[in-house]
């Protein structure tokens, strides 16, 4: 009903805009006043994560891109290598695993067969398993050794929007977690993303607010066929879960690439008019990585690509080679997931509209499979 959707047309629409209450719900009681983490749920002990060598993070879909950004999180913070692996692939190839691996199984329905199959593969191994699961008491945080929630609040819409945010969020705080109980580069980084990640919530909304010209844009492109979406660093699983949206909800073909990769084989696609997403890195820190896309987005242009650029506040490099250009606020590398995503969200979903789709229940899908 009207009432269920607070207004909105859809659910996918209301859950959008109910982002940042589900971040800033993600992080509530999660850090202590003195800007440390307490995650007394997570029921490993820190001894055990000490002992910990590996990190092994499985999950589908919307989730399974959670746990390709988790990837660099986990990895810088805490030096430990880092796995990510769909979860239907993951049992059948015989995955090394043993008590020091730690594996996160990511779900937000909890109930996912291929993610649960892997879980119950990995403590066969004698390996702990956390949950990152955002419906209490579903199967998976059941058997798993421990879990996160993540309080969104109920899911409706089948695309994933706002478990996807929450999802972010809880992985940077176990990537984080695992940093400060483990003493590895815990120091000043790690007490900065924290003050930062408790203001993220303000950025999303900020976001949110600039959303009507992508809106508009999305309507012109509706009788495309292909969107392509470019990104680098935690940029690239951005770019995958843009395409991802659209499949889902527009039904068009749509691909995420690695910018770095683009030389390599999908320039080829490039022609006249192509509509190409390029999810830019913040222009300070890993600066290297941002001129190097800014120069695809100059190779891509001189093909005939229309750019569509999403780009930080003040980033001016871009602008001479930004067909549109969609601004997001400055946030440290690391976190820039949580604000690019959003108008990726809103993009599918009004590209959705457009073409005449049901936006909440696409064609074809489902909200959880509960089927390997
Ligand atoms: C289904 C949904 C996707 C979701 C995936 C994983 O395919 O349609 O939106 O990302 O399952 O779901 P989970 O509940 O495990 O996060």
């Amino acid at each position: 009903s009207a009432a269920e959707k607070g207004g909105y047309d859809y659910f996918m629409l209301k859950e959008i805009a109910e982002q940042p209450k589900a971040v800033a719900d993600t992080l509530l009681g999660r850090i202590d006043p003195s800007g440390s983490l307490t995650l007394d749920e997570v029921r490993i002990s820190p001894q055990e994560l000490r002992e910990v060598d590996k990190v092994v993070i499985v999950a589908c879909g919307t989730a399974f891109h959670a746990g390709l950004i988790a990837k660099y999180a986990i990895e810088h913070w805490t030096r430990m290598p880092c796995e990510v692996e769909l979860a239907s692939e993951f049992r059948y190839r015989d995955p090394i695993l043993d008590g020091r691996s730690l594996v996160i199984a990511i779900s937000q329905s909890g109930e996912t067969m291929d993610t649960l199959m892997a879980l119950r593969h990995a403590r066969e191994q004698g390996s702990k398993v956390l949950a990152i699961c955002n419906t209490n008491g579903s199967t998976i945080p059941r058997e798993s050794d421990a879990v996160l929630y993540t309080h969104a609040g109920p899911e409706v819409a089948v695309a994933s929007t706002k478990a996807f945010l929450t999802q972010l969020v809880a992985c940077y705080l176990v990537a984080l977690y695992l940093g400060q109980v483990r003493g590895t580069k815990w120091g000043d980084e790690i007490q900065a993303v924290i003050r930062d990640l408790s203001r993220i919530s303000e950025e999303v909304d900020r976001v949110l607010e600039t959303m009507e010209p992508v809106r508009a844009l999305a309507r012109t492109l509706a009788a495309k066929d292909t969107v392509l979406f470019l990104g680098r660093h935690v940029g690239y699983p951005v770019a995958l879960e843009g395409a991802l949206k659209l499949k889902e909800l527009a039904y068009m073909h749509a691909e995420g690439f690695a910018a770095g990769e683009l030389k390599h084989g999908p320039i080829a696609l490039i022609e006249e008019d192509l509509p190409v997403v390029v999810v830019v890195p913040s222009p300070r820190g890993r600066s290297v990585l941002h001129d190097k896309i800014v120069s695809n987005i100059q190779e891509i242009r001189a093909r005939g690509a229309r750019t569509i650029v999403i780009a930080e506040e003040g980033d001016e490099a871009v602008v001479p080679y930004a067909d549109h250009l969609i601004r997001i606020p400055a946030t440290p590398t690391l976190l820039q997931p949580l604000v690019a995503t959003v108008p990726l969200q809103v993009f599918a979903c009004e590209l959705a509209t457009a073409r005449g789709n049901e936006v909440d229940q696409p064609r074809n899908l489902a909200k959880s499979v509960t089927v390997e």
